[in-house]
C-alpha cells in the first residue's frame, strides 16, 4: 500500500472526491474537517464507493494546539492536500475577517505543523482561477498576471499562494503545488458524492439542478449583454472527478521528486469555454428536463469570459480532463435526484 495522505476539508465537495481517488490509487486517506460546510454522512458514502472507511478527525484547523496534537499522532503522513476553507464570494464581502481568519489562519497553522514535523513535506493547495480576474489574453496561462482580487475570498487564495511560496523558499525540504481550478461541477459517477450547497446556491449548476428538481422556482441567468456570442458569460467547467485525479497526480509528482521547482502552479480546466446558455442547454439535452429560467441584470463582480490554457497541466503534470459537459450535467443531476430521494437524510 502507498502512503498516508492528509486531506483537510475531505468531507467537502472536491475533498470527498479526492479521498475516493486517493483510496482507489492505494493511498490511505486521513480526513480532517470541522463539518462547517459538510455532513458526517459523507463518510459512509465514501466507504460505500471504495469499501474503505477513511480515518476522520473532527477538528477546526484554527485551533493550533489541536492541530499540533494531530500531527504528533500522525508523524507518518507523506503529504497533505489542503481544501479546508470557506468559499462563498458574497459571504466573504459581507464578513471579510471571517474569511481571512479561517482561510489564512488554518493554512498558517498547518504550514507551521508541517515544517515543524518530521513527515509531510509535500502540500497540494486548492487555489482558483479567480486570481486572474478578467484576463487580457485567452486562454489564460499560468504566466498571466495575478490581478487585484475582486473579493476577500479571492484575496485569501492569492495571499495563500504567497504564504506557500515564502514557506517553500524558507524551508528547503518543503514543496508545494498550487492548483488553480476553473469551474468545478458535476458529481461522482455513482451519484453518491456531490456538492451540498448550504441554503440558496450561489453557483450555476447547483442552482440548475435544484430548479429542475423543484426546490427553486426559476433559474436567473445573470446578464445577456456581455461581449460573447450569445451575450452570456463564458466559463471553463471541469468535472469534479477529473479535478480530484489531478490532486493525486500532483502529489505523486512531489513524492517521486519530479517537480522542477519547490512551488509549482497549474491551471486545471478543460481548455474549452461554455456560455451560461450552453450550460443550460446541455443540462436540458442530457437529462430531458426543461428548465424554467429568465434573464436578469449582470451579477456584480462577474468576469465576462475565462477559460484555461491547459498546456502546462497536460505536458508537465501529465494530466488532462477527460469528461465533457454532458457527463458533468448528467452526474450532477443523478446526485440531485439521489438527494431528493433522501440520500443524506
Ligand atoms: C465563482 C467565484 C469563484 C469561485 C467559484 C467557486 C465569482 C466572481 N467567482 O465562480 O471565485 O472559485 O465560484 O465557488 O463569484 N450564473 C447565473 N445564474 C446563477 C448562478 C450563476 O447566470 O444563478 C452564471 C454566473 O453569472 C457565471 C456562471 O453562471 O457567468 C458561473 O457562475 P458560478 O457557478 O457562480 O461560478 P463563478 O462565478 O464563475
Amino acid at each position: 500500500m502507498a502512503g498516508k495522505i492528509l486531506v483537510t476539508g475531505g468531507m467537502g465537495y472536491i475533498g470527498s472526491h479526492t479521498v475516493v481517488e486517493l483510496q482507489q490509487n492505494g493511498y490511505q486517506a486521513v480526513i480532517l474537517d470541522n463539518l462547517s460546510n459538510s455532513k458526517p454522512g459523507m463518510l459512509d458514502l465514501i466507504t460505500q464507493i471504495t469499501g474503505i472507511k477513511p480515518e476522520f478527525i473532527n477538528l477546526d484547523m484554527q485551533e493550533r494546539d489541536g492541530l499540533e496534537v494531530f500531527f504528533r499522532e500522525h508523524h507518518d503522513l507523506e503529504g497533505v492536500i489542503h481544501f479546508a476553507a470557506y468559499k462563498a464570494v458574497g459571504e466573504s464581502v459581507e464578513n471579510p475577517l471571517m474569511y481571512y481568519r479561517n482561510n489564512l489562519g488554518s493554512l498558517i497553522n498547518m504550514l507551521a505543523c508541517m515544517t515543524g514535523s518530521r513527515a509531510a513535506k509535500h502540500l497540494v493547495f486548492s487555489s482558483s482561477c479567480t486570481v486572474y480576474g478578467q484576463p487580457e489574453v485567452l486562454p489564460v496561462s499560468e504566466n498571466a498576471p495575478v490581478k487585484p482580487a475582486m473579493s476577500p475570498y479571492g484575496n485569501t487564495k492569492q495571499i495563500s499562494e504567497e504564504i506557500i511560496e515564502d514557506t517553500c523558499q524558507a524551508s528547503k525540504k518543503f514543496s508545494a503545488i498550487s492548483l488553480r481550478y476553473f469551474n468545478p461541477i458535476g458529481a461522482h459517477e455513482s451519484g453518491l458524492l456531490g456538492e451540498l450547497p448550504l441554503g440558496v446556491p450561489n453557483n450555476l449548476v447547483p442552482f440548475i439542478t435544484q430548479t429542475a428538481i423543484g426546490k427553486r422556482k426559476q433559474l436567473t441567468v445573470f446578464g445577456n449583454d456581455y461581449d460573447t456570442p450569445d451575450g452570456t458569460c463564458i466559463r471553463d467547467y471541469i468535472h469534479v472527478s477529473d479535478l480530484a485525479r489531478a490532486h493525486v497526480v500532483a502529489l505523486e509528482r512531489m513524492l517521486k521528486k519530479q517537480n522542477k521547482e519547490s512551488h509549482e502552479i497549474f491551471n486545471l480546466g478543460t481548455g474549452r469555454g461554455y456560455s451560461v446558455l450552453e450550460a443550460v442547454n446541455a443540462f436540458e439535452k442530457t437529462t430531458g428536463v426543461k428548465l424554467n429560467w429568465k434573464f436578469s441584470d449582470r451579477r456584480p463582480g462577474d468576469v465576462e469570459k475565462v477559460w484555461a490554457d491547459t498546456g502546462k497541466a497536460n505536458k508537465v503534470l501529465g494530466w488532462k480532463a477527460e469528461r465533457g459537459l454532458e457527463e458533468m450535467m448528467a452526474t450532477a443531476w443523478k446526485w440531485e435526484v439521489n438527494l431528493n430521494e433522501g440520500l443524506m437524510k
